[in-house]
């Protein structure tokens, strides 16, 4: 056994025992996305389990402990930094989780709720990648690869021939499927490597991995025994005046105002304590004065929203992204990873439901002006606080908008925090 100091508290530990094993044993969390205890040497391609080990930034999961080794974990530099790591994968894939089979029982969403991220602090890319259908059972999904190398190092045929291969270099690289070896996988080596995958890249045909919302890995299990997330300080309260909000839907579905209209009897203390302006809610379309509070649904995809969205900063005191869209796109955004002008004439030319005949796409001066892409609101202006979701339930927003208004203390729950 051996001694080691773990943010200040001192354990004793089996020598040469891997240290986020070792720290787990103990109780302490160290986030890990790519380490998988069987595969050894450990992969430590995705670099989230960085610490402060003697002083030095390495990856926990690749490293043994030995006497005297100091671990930080939970500095604020290097909480940010992890949160940082994680918020890259997302703004480099496609990570439509709405629409994702693996929503649930994905372990990159999972990091991503443990860290407390609610939006990327940089840019999506929304990269053009390929869906491959090539395979015989296995369909690879390159947009959510976020090339951990599990499947590389573990999946294999019976005749130790690998299924999985690195292909390309540096920024380039992507994670390619040997079109010959692939069909000698059984369907249960199939699906293993289906649930090995810890995003939806790996889909095998045919097969769901559907559970009931509320039922899958993730929706429940939390690895932080006190999971709350930090929720950025509300304004000081002032009182219990009523306070006027402001909604507006952007490129969404509406369905965030409908899980707001979702809030049941709250609804009643709703009247007593705010005022409605501008909203389809009540169908007021001009604002008639300044708003405490401005809630936005849905992403930006055309000059009209453009302009809603600047008179909403310049009207409201605090504006608040609500639901998946207005966060980062979400699946209007889908059409970014395509050039406009296919999306235009597959919708208004090519598709099934076009008109007979039909040879030009919509153009008029007074028609709102399409943007090449659809872009998340705080792309546009300043954005105040997120609440993701799709939609997120009308609990939780409501919970936010008091803590936002009156300061109400307010822990988001783990089951609470979602991007589907
Ligand atoms: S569920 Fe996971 S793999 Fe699927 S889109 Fe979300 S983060 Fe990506
Ligand atoms: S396909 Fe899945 S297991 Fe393979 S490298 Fe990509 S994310 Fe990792
Ligand atoms: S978990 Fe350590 S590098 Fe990925």
């Amino acid at each position: 056994m051996v001694n080691i100091k773990v943010d200040g508290k001192l354990l004793t530990v089996p020598k040469g025992q891997n240290l986020v094993s070792a720290a787990k044993d103990n109780g302490i969390f160290i986030p890990s996305l790519c380490y998988f205890e069987h595969i050894e040497p450990p992969l430590g391609t995705c670099r989230t389990c960085t610490c402060k080990l003697d002083g030095k930034y390495q990856p926990a999961c690749t490293m043994k402990v030995y006497d005297g080794m100091t671990v930080e974990i939970n500095t604020p530099e290097l909480l940010d930094m992890r949160k940082s790591l994680v918020e890259m994968m997302f703004s480099e894939g496609n990570h439509f989780c709405p629409s994702c089979e693996k929503s649930g029982n994905c372990d990159l969403q999972h990091m991503a709720y443990e860290l407390g991220i609610s939006v990327t602090r940089f840019e999506h890319l929304f990269k053009d990648r390929l869906i491959d259908y090539g395979p015989k059972r296995i369909i690879m999904e390159h947009n959510r690869c976020i090339k951990c190398k599990r499947c590389v190092e573990d999946v294999v045929t019976d005749d130790g021939k690998k299924v999985f291969t690195y292909q390309g270099r540096g920024n380039e690289t992507f994670v390619g499927i040997d079109y010959n070896e692939e069909p000698k996988l059984s369907e249960e080596q199939a699906i293993a490597a289906m649930q090995m995958c810890p995003t939806g890249a790996i889909i095998v045909r045919g097969v769901s991995m559907a559970h009931p919302f509320g039922d899958r890995e993730f929706d429940i299990h939390s690895e932080q025994k006190n999971f709350t997330r930090r929720f950025t300080k509300a304004h000081k309260p002032a009182g219990m005046e009523k306070k006027v909000l402001a909604t507006a839907s952007l490129a969404g579905c509406f369905g965030c105002h409908m899980s707001m209209l979702d809030i049941d009897l709250e609804l009643l203390d709703l009247v007593e304590l705010v005022t409605f302006n501008k909203s389809p809610l009540t169908d007021i379309k001009k604002f008639t004065g300044r708003c405490h509070i401005g809630l936005i649904e849905g992403g930006v995809c055309n000059d009209e929203n453009i302009e809603t969205l600047r008179e909403f900063r310049k009207m409201c005191d605090i504006l608040v992204s609500v639901g998946e869209c207005a966060v980062w796109g979400g699946l209007p955004a889908m059409r970014n990873t395509i050039p406009l002008s296919e999306c235009l004439e597959e919708a208004y030319l090519n598709c099934v439901t076009s008109e007979e005949g039909a040879n030009v796409v919509p153009y008029h001066e007074d028609l709102p002006k399409i943007l090449d892409k659809v872009y998340p609101c705080h792309e546009i202006v300043k954005i105040d606080h997120f609440i993701p979701g799709c939609p997120p339930s009308a609990n939780h927003i409501w919970k936010s908008v008091k803590h936002l208004l009156w300061g109400e203390e307010y822990s988001i729950l783990y089951s609470e925090f979602k991007y589907d």
